[in-house]
């Protein structure tokens, strides 16, 4: 059954288009732990959740690009043609448009299509919505044009667009959560091999619980790109004295300690974050196997305080929302989420003490920031998937 969202992107594009589309989903992601890693060759441990992006998708025949932002108050966007595709003043579009302009660069000629889009994935939340947009059009396209890409192909070419069109260096964690995901289940990807395993979640016995700071940096893009050229610069140190070191997955504790005179102090700080949060992930796997879900939440309270204070990329609200989530009754583990400088909290809470964690986080959070944070309690679901209508 089409959601009600998924049902109004359908009228919209009835109405607007007279022909029948492509109807498809797109989630976003949370991620249990495995921060950062991912562009720089290691571990993450994300899935796919219920707040998803509705498309309605179809070829028109003609040449135009038809984008509409059904959210927006069906805010709209026309191309003559992909042949001037190009990032544009609107951003929700150049996602869309990032997207098509992979399509070409692999030799697919993009004829016109109309795109009806609308979601639930709250924005600027470090839920990756914009990852669920590139991915749910990669999909419609392919699907449209019988392109034969793979999921791993449209994950590349989603992550591709961010990159290109949005200007983010991100890694491949968001696009692969919102294609690979599976219901019920979280997925380690090992982002050097794109080897990756499933593990059973289940969100009935220990919930997963986003607090969202409501803080959203408007310098998290560049500040994003700064860490990543941090990694590499250890990067290039390191291969002076170590020639098998690629990417900071073949770096060690040790191998950093030998080389450290070499490093600025940040630099070093950056670096050996990354070497630990692999290795949590890791241990925090084991932990998920062998059902110890409190010691998986002390992995979780671990990662936090390294990407406070040593990758740099929290701020006040997700400190003080982890900290008031600390010792509380039935709460397993809690960190910040996502990239970073804002977005929210993720927590493992047990079942019955959810009402009380999010009573008692907002009042603190309300008391020291003067408003209160909207929570989401989100279950694990399929990855993009085309619906019937
Ligand atoms: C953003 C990026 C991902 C990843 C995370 C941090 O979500 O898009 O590739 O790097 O930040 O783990």
């Amino acid at each position: 059954m089409p959601t009600p969202q998924m049902q109004a992107v359908q009228a919209v594009f009835e109405l607007r288009f007279g022909y029948a589309p492509l109807l498809v989903r797109a989630p976003g992601r949370v991620n249990l732990i495995g921060e950062h890693t991912d562009y720089n060759g290691g571990f993450v441990l994300p899935a796919a959740v219920d707040k998803e992006i509705s498309f309605a998708v179809g070829l028109n025949g003609g040449s135009q690009i038809r984008l509409v932002a059904h959210d927006l108050g069906d805010e709209t966007v026309e191309l003559a043609s992909a042949a001037d595709i190009s990032p544009g003043p609107v951003p929700w579009a150049n996602y869309l448009l990032g997207v098509a302009n992979e399509f070409q660069w692999r030799g697919v000629a993009v004829p016109g299509f109309d795109c009806v889009l609308a979601g639930t994935v709250p924005m600027g939340a470090g839920m990756s919505s914009s990852a669920a947009v590139e991915c749910g059009l990669a999909f419609a396209l392919n699907e449209l044009l019988h392109t034969g890409f793979d999921r791993l192909e449209l994950a590349r070419i989603a992550q591709l667009a961010e990159q290109t069109y949005a200007g983010v260096q991100c890694g491949i964690m968001d696009q692969f959560a919102s294609l690979f995901g599976r219901a019920g289940q979280v997925v380690r990807l090992d982002c050097r091999s794109l080897d990756y395993q499933y593990f059973p979640f289940d969100t009935a016995a220990c919930r997963l619980v986003l607090v969202n700071s409501g803080v959203k940096h408007s310098l998290a893009s560049t500040a994003y790109n700064t860490r990543r050229q941090e990694c590499e610069r250890g990067v290039a140190v390191l291969r002076l004295h170590y020639p098998d070191v690629t990417t900071l997955r073949d770096a060690t504790l040790a191998r950093l300690a030998a080389v450290r005179a070499e490093l600025d102090d940040t630099v070093y700080r950056r670096c050996a974050f990354i070497v630990q949060e692999n290795a949590r992930v890791e241990a925090a796997c084991r932990h998920l196997e062998a059902g110890n879900l409190a010691a998986f939440g002390q992995q979780m309270y671990a990662s936090h305080a390294g990407l406070r204070d040593d990758y740099a990329v929290s701020c006040a609200e997700l400190d003080a929302l982890v900290a008031a989530a600390r010792g509380l009754p039935g709460v397993l583990g809690a960190r910040m989420m996502g990239g970073g400088f804002g977005g929210c909290t993720i927590n493992l809470v047990v079942p019955e003490q959810v009402e009380a964690f999010i009573t008692s986080v907002s009042e603190a959070f309300e008391q020291q920031f003067g408003r209160r944070p909207e929570t989401y309690q989100t279950t694990i679901v399929e990855g993009v998937g085309a619906i019937s209508n």
